[in-house]
């Protein structure tokens, strides 16, 4: 391991990664697991999550194929983490989706959908994770909202940032609740990440004239995004709880 990593404090640590087979969530399982944490990381695109943990090399890390809109398998899936590793140390929900469409064509079957996947798994993963972490007196939990979920959807995404915003005052109540057992709960912001999910539906215009409104010129890297997530789930975060980070290039000062 890097010098530089070791003060993240993050070796040996238990993490589940959910949304690791792309983007930000891939990012972040690969550099928690550099930083010698063992990584349970998490997608429902078997192939994708497989080979973001073939990548990592090392022993200790598994890859977890689990449809996230299903609440009897965020459970499921942490109470086998937790007792394959014997503990649970960090949580880093990153899975989401989008499909940019207008309000007028959101049904019922896709307003359900958006709930489902974005904000329904992030609420029970964190309250199973917080039971799982309790015993310890310590964890780490990293939900991952949006501007959007500020400052309303952008381009087709009404519902999407609906479910954004529930994940940001979500995680102050779950602060509240788990900072007396020792867990921190914290929510990553990302602004415009050149992921599969931000190219989604999005025009070469639009792009352009969301990159010409970020201070630094240009999208943010997954990486760069990923590290925002580390960061709140290492040592380094200890006295950091119920904060939204964004990580943004400035998209969204405010
Ligand atoms: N990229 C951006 O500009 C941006 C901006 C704001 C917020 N975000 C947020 O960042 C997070 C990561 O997004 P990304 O840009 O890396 O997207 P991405 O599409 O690259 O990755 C999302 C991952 O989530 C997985 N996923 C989707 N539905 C799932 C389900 N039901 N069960 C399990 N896994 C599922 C996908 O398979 C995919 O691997 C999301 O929460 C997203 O809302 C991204």
């Amino acid at each position: 391991m890097s010098p530089d990593l070791k003060i993240l404090g993050l070796e040996g640590r238990v993490a589940i990664v959910t949304g690791a087979a792309s983007g930000i969530g891939k990012a972040a399982a690969e550099i928690m697991a550099a930083a010698g944490a063992r990584v349970t990381a998490v997608d429902v695109n078997a192939d994708g999550v497989k080979a973001t943990v073939a990548g990592m090399g090392g022993a200790g890390h598994v890859a977890e194929v689990v449809d996230l809109s299903d609440i009897a398998a965020c459970d499921a899936l942490v109470t086998r983490t937790a007792k394959r590793e014997g503990r649970l140390d960090c949580l880093l929900n990153i899975a989401a989706t989008l499909r940019r469409i207008d309000m007028e064509q959101v049904d019922e079957a896709e307003w359900d959908r958006l709930m489902n996947v974005n904000l329904r798994s992030q609420f029970f993963l964190c309250r199973a994770a917080g039971e799982a972490m309790k015993p310890r007196k310590w964890g780490r939990i990293v939900n991952c909202s949006s501007g959007a979920g500020l400052v309303g959807g952008f381009v087709g995404a009404t519902a999407y940032a609906i479910t954004k915003a529930g994940i940001m005052t979500m995680t102050k109540s779950f602060a509240k609740d788990l900072g007396p057992h020792g867990i921190t709960v914290n929510t990553l912001s990302p602004g415009a990440i050149d992921t599969p999910m931000q190219r989604t539906g999005m025009t070469k215009e639009t792009l352009e004239n969301a990159r010409s409104r970020i201070p630094l010129g240009r999208m943010g890297l997954a990486a760069e995004c990923a590290r925002g997530a580390v960061f709140l789930a290492s040592d380094l975060a200890s006295y950091v709880n119920g904060h939204i980070l964004a990580v943004d290039g400035g998209f969204l000062m405010r």
